[in-house]
């Protein structure tokens, strides 16, 4: 695939700083990701549909061993899975990080080997332990007390289940309220500061059939500096060293969790993987001589940096109006296959591809196609005046947590994910239709 530079286009709005490493302009105005042209992709699986460029994911989980050659690295799959997104984390090395019994199941069922998975969950269902049991799971994550017995009471008197004890190290990290986890008032984990931490250690130790491995904490998402990360480090090597003292165990394992931030618009932050790679084993190393411990094995859980950068959604133009000061640009999707921009406020850098336009950059705001006034994907954002209904719009960064959150909201059903890899686009997942919508509405 040839790239041929255009020049008459505002150096701005041409940025493809935060587009996946393959992407190429075309002489027509269109880009290509992998070698296949975004507009080919629209027209042979229609929009709204997702691509996501495989050979971005698998340079993503090889930075990710480069820089930590000495941890596990497991793919945090709620930011998206599917058979094929299972199969390359796997060949590229790394775990993963689950959180229900059928992201596990899925998994394993796609080939993954379950000792390699790591069980999550602030509330599990009965069935989501008994699918762990059964798929013999590498570690289950306990959150919270009451799973102690639970988990234990299924195992059974001859097994033994590795675990992890989730705790709050007291860390203010990430991108927004609503993904911050490391400090107390939220939902998930054992606090360390009140002690339930330490009390739900001592118990997990008290049971023979669980073995507790480490110690993990996940403190938030979408972070861009390095610093909390250290402080987790340091807080969690402390209370390392207290169960030491205490109870007179050496843990083996610290799992610090994801939450690696990443730039959805050109210029903006995201976090240095090899800065915090070296901080982190520093740090680590500093504090375990300090307090007399073996440096513990590290595990991190990317997700959104693994795969967020190698998605491309794609968008059909439906409707463009002036309505008082704002220009409404309106797709055949929206909230119901990104509702990041509403929940988190989150901003996005769309952009006109399948033609070249001369137009002169003007404001205008790309909104979906849903029955509801915050169904916003892109405000103030500039696009060339032009554009006009039967237009493509791409919007990228945007494989991790759309597609996963995806819902069917006005029945629109959720889009197809095509991947792009070496010059060729295959089906992964196909869109959701009137018939699946019809084949789980069996009463009358
Ligand atoms: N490990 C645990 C225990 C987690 O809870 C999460 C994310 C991760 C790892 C991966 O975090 P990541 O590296 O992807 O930031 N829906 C939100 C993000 C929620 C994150 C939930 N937990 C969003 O769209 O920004």
């Amino acid at each position: 695939m040839t790239t041929t530079l255009l020049t008459d286009v505002p150096a701005a709005a041409d940025d493809l700083a935060v587009w996946p490493g393959s992407t190429t302009r075309l002489p027509d105005g269109d880009l290509a990701v992998a070698g296949v042209a975004l507009a080919t992709v629209a027209d042979r699986y229609g929009t709204p549909a997702y691509a996501l460029d495989e050979g971005e994911v698998r340079e993503r989980c090889r930075a990710y061993r480069t820089a930590f050659p000495e941890a596990d690295i497991l793919y945090a799959a709620k930011a998206f899975l599917s058979r094929a997104m299972a199969r390359w984390v796997r060949e590229e090395g790394l775990g993963l990080d689950v959180c229900s019994a059928d992201e596990l199941e899925l998994a394993v069922r796609a080939g993954f080997p379950p000792d390699r998975i790591v069980l999550h969950g602030n509330a599990k269902a009965p069935r989501d332990i008994d699918s762990a049991l059964r798929l013999r799971v590498g570690r289950i994550v306990i959150d919270s007390p009451s799973e102690i017995a639970r988990i234990a009471a299924a195992v059974g008197p001859r097994g033994r289940q590795k675990v992890m004890v989730r705790v709050v190290p007291g860390v203010s990290a990430g991108g927004h309220d609503k993904i911050r986890t490391g400090t107390d008032g939220q939902k998930f984990g054992l606090s360390l500061s009140d002690g339930s931490a330490l009390r739900t250690i001592a118990r997990v130790l008290a049971q023979p059939e669980l073995e507790l491995t480490g110690l993990h904490c996940h403190i938030g998402s979408q972070i861009t500096a390095v610093k909390p990360y250290l402080v987790a480090v340091r807080r969690m090597v402390g209370l390392m060293s207290r169960v030491h003292h205490t109870h007179g165990a050496v843990l083996p394992e610290l799992d610090l969790g994801g939450g690696h931030g990443i730039a959805y618009r050109p210029g903006e932050p995201s976090l240095d993987l090899p800065v915090l790679a070296r901080r982190l084993r520093t740090e680590l190393v500093e504090r375990c001589t300090a307090t007399g411990l073996p440096v513990p094995r590290m595990t991190i859980e990317p997700g959104r940096a693994v795969v967020g950068p190698a998605g491309v959604a794609l968008y059909h133009v439906l409707a463009v109006k002036r309505t008082g000061e704002t220009v409404f640009v309106a797709v055949d999707g929206g909230m119901s296959d990104n509702p990041r921009p509403a929940l988190y406020g989150v901003r996005y850098a769309p952009r006109l591809i399948g033609r070249r336009s001369i137009a002169a950059m003007s404001t205008a705001t790309v909104v979906g196609r849903h029955c509801e006034a915050g169904d916003v994907l892109a405000a103030d954002v500039d696009l060339p005046g032009d554009v006009q209904p039967g237009d493509v719009l791409a919007i990228p960064v945007a494989g991790a947590y759309q597609l996963s959150m995806a819902s069917s909201y006005n029945m629109v059903g959720r889009p197809p994910v095509v991947a792009l890899h070496e010059g060729t686009a295959r089906l992964l997942v196909r869109r959701e239709t009137l018939d699946d919508f019809r084949s789980r509405d069996i009463g009358v």
